[in-house]
């Protein structure tokens, strides 16, 4: 049998390795994408209205790593987002570096 936390281990080494490719991949494995497009928006803001936002705002990828992991609401609307318990720091980090690159 194999051991689920090696596995992830391994995944999360290889998405790190390769972030090029990594992002959108990890974006889809953490399932942001049932509410996020890059372009469109959807539940939650496009990607590319996120980076345009914060892109100049230097405290951004602390300030929304840590959204990403405890949830809220307020910056783009009512609906709230909620918090994303399976993301740990280090892969909020790459997704929040991952959108603002998404100009
Ligand atoms: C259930 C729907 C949903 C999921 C799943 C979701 N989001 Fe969101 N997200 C939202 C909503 C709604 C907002 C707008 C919140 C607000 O107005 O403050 C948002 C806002 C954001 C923002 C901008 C925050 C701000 O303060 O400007 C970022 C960055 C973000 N999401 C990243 C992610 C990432 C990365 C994932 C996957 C790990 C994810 N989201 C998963 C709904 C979602």
């Amino acid at each position: 049998m194999f051991d689920v936390r090696y596995v992830t281990g391994t995944v999360l080494a290889l998405l790190v390795s390769s972030s090029a490719f990594g992002s959108p991949d990890l974006a889809r494995s953490k399932n942001c994408v049932a509410c996020h497009h890059v372009e469109r928006k959807m539940i939650g803001p496009a990607y590319k209205a996120v980076a345009e936002r914060y892109v100049k705002d230097e405290a951004a990828v602390a300030k929304l790593s840590e959204k990403i992991i405890k949830g809220g609401a307020g910056s783009w609307g009512q609906t709230p987002m909620p918090p994303q318990p399976n993301v740990n720091s280090a892969e909020a980090e790459i997704l929040v570096k991952w959108i603002l690159s998404q100009q």
